[in-house]
């Protein structure tokens, strides 16, 4: 979704005389227990952020322990903070433990250095690159599906489908990071960089004590990411040593170049390098994996994309320029997005005083563009707890309020990998139809837990049956 289209909307920073009066009515908000605030969001944030929402609507104020912020659930006010106003609300102190991790990457940075960062990254992602790059995505997708008809048997086999398709997920960011094949012949063995990123991620997304608590695993987080440094770096270098670019996420960082024309520092492409990895594998397996639990039962939908998958490819493996003919297969992986974002709400901090519709927000408050809402907002979607992949049909794109569907996010800030995601989560899902009849058993108690990504509460599984 380009920032371009909604420029008439753009709003112009306000002036002080324009904010919200001191007699601005105050948001809304559940009563608050003393000291916990409001303690069923530690039961279940989800349900509990839905629940607000429909008590108060699309603006609440909630509070966990000392955690307090202002859930929002309304396109214009995602508007308003992710593009008109969005100078005034910045990746605070939220994004700390993040930072931690993570280093000054696109998803860290904020202000000029971002800007910059973001424009020379930029590239990587356009339509040309991501053509070389579903070709890398295609080969790592039928290597590994390859793998696992040679693992099942015969007659099909139940399989906990997340796990699947976080090892499928990596295996693609891998190869499109680095080239296909550059780890097999290399010291850095593919299996302990997978992993590291499996457990970086759980560091990023989960909970855990602060770092400087020298629990069994703080020390071996930080002992995997002084080792993940260690072989990034050398893959860097190696990179560097390269006369031609291989096509990869790497190589296209290594040839970018500022206006003065300064290649980025070995520690700025680590920082990317890692963020790439954590943010671009876990959203897409999580994506998948919903996608299961909700062809449950849904044969019909099921049917329909492997009728499309044998029409369009035949049985071979899809190519860029196929994409666009996989309609319907698209159309379930968005309304995937919609239902189960993998991303359920982002926070921001904002600097100053602000107005969003009749409340005032004060500086340094935190607001939660709150995605999972969003996308179940009765005024904007008809029946919206319904899994209808039809709601996506080309034709119904016109008719939507652009600010209504964010599994992306929106504005400048946006998923730099959203066209990355959707080539690899399209390529992987026709190459598994291709390839394997799939039964979803049931899974009516697996529940979506919003960890930093929404997670299932349970192993989903499924039985892969080889087809041919
Ligand atoms: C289904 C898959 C994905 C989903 C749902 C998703 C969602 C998001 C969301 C909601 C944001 C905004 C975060 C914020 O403002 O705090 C974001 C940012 C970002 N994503 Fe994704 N993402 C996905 C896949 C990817 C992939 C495949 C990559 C890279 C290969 C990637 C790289 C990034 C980066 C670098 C940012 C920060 C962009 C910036 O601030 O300039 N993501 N993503």
């Amino acid at each position: 979704m380009s920032s371009s289209n909604f420029r008439s909307r753009v709003q112009q920073p306000r002036s002080s005389s324009e904010l919200a009066p001191p007699s601005a009515p105050s948001i809304p908000g559940s009563r608050q227990w003393p000291v916990l605030g409001h303690p069923g969001a530690l039961r279940g944030l989800l349900p509990f952020m839905e629940r607000q929402q429909a008590l108060h609507g699309d603006i609440f104020r909630m509070r966990v322990l000392r955690f307090r912020a202002i859930g929002l659930a309304h396109p214009e006010h995602m508007q308003h903070v992710l593009l008109g106003q969005r100078a005034n609300y910045v990746k605070g102190d939220t994004y700390d433990s993040t930072r931690n991790i993570l280093g000054d990457g696109l998803l860290t940075l904020d202000g000029p250095a971002w800007k910059g960062r973001r424009a020379l990254a930029q590239p990587a992602f356009h339509r040309q690159a991501l053509e070389r790059l579903a070709a890398i995505m295609s080969e790592s997708g039928a290597r590994f599906f390859a793998a696992l008809s040679a693992r099942v048997t015969p007659d099909g086999q139940v399989l906990d489908a997340h796990r699947e398709m976080v090892k499928l997920t990596l295996e693609v960011v891998i190869a499109s990071l680095f080239g296909a094949g550059t780890l097999d012949s290399g010291e850095v063995s593919y299996q302990a960089l997978g992993d590291a990123l499996e457990l970086l991620s759980e560091g990023v997304n989960g909970v855990r004590l602060p770092d400087w608590i020298p629990t069994p695993h703080n020390r071996k987080f930080k002992r995997t990411v002084r080792e993940l440094d260690r072989n990034v770096y050398q893959i860097i270098e190696a990179g560097r040593a390269l006369s031609t670019s291989n096509g990869s996420l790497l190589s296209m960082l290594l040839d970018a170049r500022d206006g003065d024309g300064n290649a980025l520092p070995n520690k700025a492409v680590r920082d990317e390098v890692i963020t790439m990895f954590v943010a671009g594998h876990e959203t897409s397996a999580l994506t998948l994996t919903w996608l299961f639990t909700l062809l449950a039962g849904r044969q019909d939908v099921l049917n329909r994309m492997q009728e499309e998958v044998e029409r369009v490819l035949g049985g071979r493996d899809p190519r860029f320029d196929d994409l666009p003919q996989l309609v319907y297969v698209r159309q379930v992986i968005d309304e995937t997005l919609r239902l189960r974002p993998a991303a359920p709400m982002i926070a921001r901090n904002a600097l100053g005083d602000d107005q969003l519709g009749q409340y005032a927000v004060r500086a340094g408050e935190i607001v939660l563009p709150f995605f999972w809402g969003l996308h179940r907002h009765p005024d904007y979607w008809s029946a919206p707890q319904r899994f209808d992949p039809d709601r996506f049909a080309p034709e119904h794109a016109k008719t939507r309020h652009p600010w209504c569907y964010l599994p992306f996010s929106g504005g400048p800030r946006s998923c730099i990998g959203n066209m990355f995601a959707l080539t690899e989560m399209t390529i992987m899902l026709a190459q598994l139809l291709n390839r394997f009849e799939l039964a979803v058993l049931p899974c009516d108690d697996v529940k979506p837990v919003a960890i930093g990504t929404t997670r299932p509460s349970k192993p989903v599984y499924v039985k892969f049956t080889p087809r041919r």
